[in-house]
């Protein structure tokens, strides 16, 4: 990928984020919906520092590309996009506990624990993961109740014990039990794979694409979910917190498993041209159509931040 090519990616991330923020912004603020009795200014305050913080939106964005893929309207999209954006913020909110990773700094700001405490940001974390579910369900999200609940379903399956916080849990023991290659990429798949994947199958569930293309964007995602973890890895190493904005040069002196520890970081960049290839290969049956989609391969393996 070309500076130039980057630069317009990241620009065209920027633009779909817009519409993204003003969304989330409207769900998180303190408004009680039906059947709620209150929302808590303190909580929703550290619900909001968690998400309306600048992350790079890149899940939000793969789900409204893979969705116009298929021509899908853009307001469900986009709701679908904000509930796994708040599963995702949720996820670092935790990730970030001094019982998990202990880190103080995240998207350049201090972390939802840092800026409030403990207690908070563990309730932040529940809230948004509930929100996510919230999100899907409403009959404000414009699809028909059989498609809400395949993403209700999906994205479960995507966030829970046998996925996502699976994941974090075989990531905190492998400090300890050493896992091999084949161990890291599956725990790696789940802890970050699996959200990456729901956001790319997403946008087939949400349009009602026939199950070969669900399976193919989800296919998809998983190729550059392992490719995202993989850069995350490689960054950790060889960027400064300055340009991440989060600490880096953690996971060597924490003794985290990761397959750049494992095999060094020659063969992580080697890894990740082979992802994007695998990645591209997948989409070639949407020709043109596909452009960004690809582009966001190259993204994920050439990113800096
Ligand atoms: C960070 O994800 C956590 C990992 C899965 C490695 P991102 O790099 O997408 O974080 P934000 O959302 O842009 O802050
Ligand atoms: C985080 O992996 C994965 C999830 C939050 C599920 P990391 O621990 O490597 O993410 P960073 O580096 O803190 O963003
Ligand atoms: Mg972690
Ligand atoms: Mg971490
Ligand atoms: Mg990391």
């Amino acid at each position: 990928m070309t500076k130039d090519d980057q630069m317009a990616f990241e620009a065209a991330l920027i633009a779909r984020a817009v519409p993204l923020e003003t969304l989330l912004r409207r769900l998180l603020d303190g408004r009680t919906l039906s059947g709620e009795i209150a929302r808590p200014e303190r909580l929703m305050a550290a619900m909001r520092h968690g998400v309306l913080n600048g992350g790079k939106r890149l899940r939000p964005f793969l789900v409204m590309e893979s969705s116009a893929l298929f021509s899908a309207d853009v307001e469900p999209a986009l709701r679908v996009a904000a509930a796994l954006e708040c599963v995702h913020c949720y996820s670092l909110i935790h990730d970030d506990l001094p019982a998990m990773d202990d880190d103080d700094m995240r998207r350049g700001q201090p972390t939802v624990h840092r800026a409030f405490d403990e207690a908070t940001a563990i309730l932040a974390g529940d809230a948004l993961l509930t929100l996510a579910f919230d999100i899907l369900a409403d009959e404000a999200t414009m699809l028909p109740a059989e498609r809400r609940a395949a993403l209700v379903l999906a994205l479960a399956r995507a966030a829970g014990a046998g996925s996502m916080v699976g994941g974090q849990m075989l990531d905190l023991e492998a400090e300890q039990s050493r896992p091999d290659e084949a161990g890291i990429i599956r725990l790696q798949a789940m802890k970050t794979g699996a959200l990456i994947r729901f956001a790319c199958e997403a946008g087939a569930i949400v349009a009602g694409a026939p199950s070969r293309d669900r399976e193919r964007l989800a296919e998809f995602g998983s190729a550059i979910g392992l490719a995202f973890q993989l850069a995350d890895d490689l960054l950790d190493l060889t960027a400064d917190a300055h340009q991440m904005g989060k600490a880096t040069g953690k996971d060597a002196a924490a003794g985290k498993a990761t397959l750049v520890a494992l095999h060094g970081p020659d063969w992580a960049r080697d890894q990740l041209h082979g992802l994007v290839d695998q990645a591209h290969a997948l989409l070639e049956p949407y020709g043109e159509q596909a452009a960004l989609l690809k582009q966001a391969a190259q993204f994920v393996a050439a990113r800096n931040n």
